[in-house]
């Protein structure tokens, strides 16, 4: 087993550069299987999210080459077949495939997705969609048969912002005849990424970034060469640990707009930033200000990053409340916080964090990707030697995050127990 052995109090110096956007990342390499040629997607992070995501894509007979951060996938030889549990499972984001086989083949057969336990997570407003589209959808135990003699371009209006339902139905909706338009879609950075990805391809989307997205549907598309924006939750993860533990800690490759929620939030708190055009400098302050956040879509306040701004908040000088709007159960981090020390009440959806406290190193366990990044954090902050077990779930959203924090002045280390 690997565990995580991270040695606190350690001050963070010098700079980090940020990886591809993982959940860009995991909808542009289902993505590619709608293109009639090769497709090149650079600065793709090396994360076992992007691994499994290969290896469907090679289950299914595509050819894909890893050359450094880009990957280049040959959709030519793929064969439509039944994508098996096993391979499903083992992450949330295998249901683009839903989007990208039906949109090219008409037909999908494959399970109930994996990923994080942090909520119950349906697939709904995906399937309605389809629908939507002419789709029609069998169930049976966990697995889904999506088929359609002809997709028609429809206007479908989501009850809630879904990042997947957006991303899903645009892939179903590209070559789909005639128009469709999507209404309260998502307005993530990622959804504009795998528009333009899909525009480079041939398609023609307008409006992604905004709440009502149109697809004019195309009878083909082409192979293409495309670019993964920098990934704003990894961002915000180290520019959590640098509020933290910074001494002039250059978070390097970033898009700050994409982070003003948390920018914001931390000069709200008092924490030193210098911002640049594709950068950002941070110092961590003496004291902190108590801030309460709600998690929102975007341009809201991230759910992914608000495990890891837990953390913060166990130094802020008095009472902080951190809502979770979007997730039933996010907060499965704040056990193993209060076991290092931390002074967490949950009510509801909302945790009650009171500070200052110091927090130790303890023996801790990653239950999600996210709670696994938090546990980092904290560890790098406490005193002592904190182990980190289950950590599958950070390695699957993290490029080489031992490196990027040894680099740094961090004492991290993956040990095999
Ligand atoms: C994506 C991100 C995830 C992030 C989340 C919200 C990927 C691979 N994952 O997840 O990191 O936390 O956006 O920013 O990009 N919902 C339904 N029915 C549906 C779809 C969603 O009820 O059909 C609910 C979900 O249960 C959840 C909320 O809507 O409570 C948000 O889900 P969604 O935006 O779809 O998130 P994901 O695409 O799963």
């Amino acid at each position: 087993m690997k565990v995580l052995e991270i040695q606190g109090g350690h001050e963070l110096k010098g700079t980090i550069r940020i990886s591809g956007a993982k959940n860009s990342s995991v909808a542009l390499i289902p993505a590619a299987i709608l293109a009639e040629d090769d497709v090149t997607i650079c600065n793709v992070p090396e994360v076992t999210d992007t691994d499994a995501l290969s290896e469907i894509l090679e289950f299914l007979g595509a050819e894909v080459r890893r050359a450094s951060e880009s990957i280049v996938i040959n959709p030519r030889p793929i064969e439509n077949k039944e994508i098996p549990a096993d391979l499903s499972k083992k992450l949330r984001a295998s249901y683009y495939f839903m989007g990208s086989l039906l949109g090219k083949y008409k037909h999908v057969e494959m399970y109930f997705p994996g990923g994080c336990s942090i909520g119950s997570r349906p697939i709904d407003l995906h399937l309605k969609g389809f629908e939507a589209l002419g789709a029609t959808v069998e169930i049976e135990n966990d697995k889904y048969v999506v088929t359609a003699n002809e997709l028609k371009g429809a206007n479908i209006y989501l009850d809630f912002a879904s990042v997947g339902a957006t991303i899903n139905i645009m892939l179903a909706a590209v070559k789909a005849n005639g128009v469709t338009v999507i209404d309260n879609a998502a307005k993530e950075p990622e959804i504009v990424n795998v528009a333009t990805f899909l525009n480079n391809m041939g398609a023609k989307i307008t409006g992604a970034g905004t709440s009502r997205i149109k697809i004019i549907g195309v009878t083909k598309l082409k192979g293409c060469f495309h670019e993964v924006i920098p990934d704003r939750i990894e961002a915000g993860t180290y520019i959590i640990a640098g509020a933290l533990m910074g001494n002039y800690l250059k978070i390097d490759n970033i898009i700050p707009e994409h982070l003003e929620a948390l920018t914001s939030k931390l000069s709200e708190m008092k924490v030193e930033l210098e911002i640049g055009d594709d950068y950002l400098i941070v110092n961590r302050p003496d004291k902190y200000k108590p801030v309460n956040i709600q998690t929102q879509v975007f341009p809201g306040f991230p759910t992914d990053l608000q495990q890891p701004f837990m953390v913060l908040t166990t130094k802020c000088s008095g009472k902080s409340v951190i809502e979770e709007t979007i997730y039933e159960n996010r907060f499965m981090h704040v056990p193993y916080l209060n076991k290092m020390g931390a002074n967490i009440v949950i009510s509801g959806n909302k945790a009650i964090i009171k500070g200052p406290t110091e927090l130790m190193g303890t023996e801790v366990e990653a239950t999600d990707l996210r709670a696994g990044a938090s546990l980092v954090i904290a560890a790098l902050m406490a005193s002592g030697t904190t182990i980190i077990y289950n950590i599958e779930h950070i390695l699957r959203g993290y490029e080489n995050i031992v490196e990027k924090l040894n680099d740094v002045g961090a004492k991290i280390e993956i040990k095999e127990i």
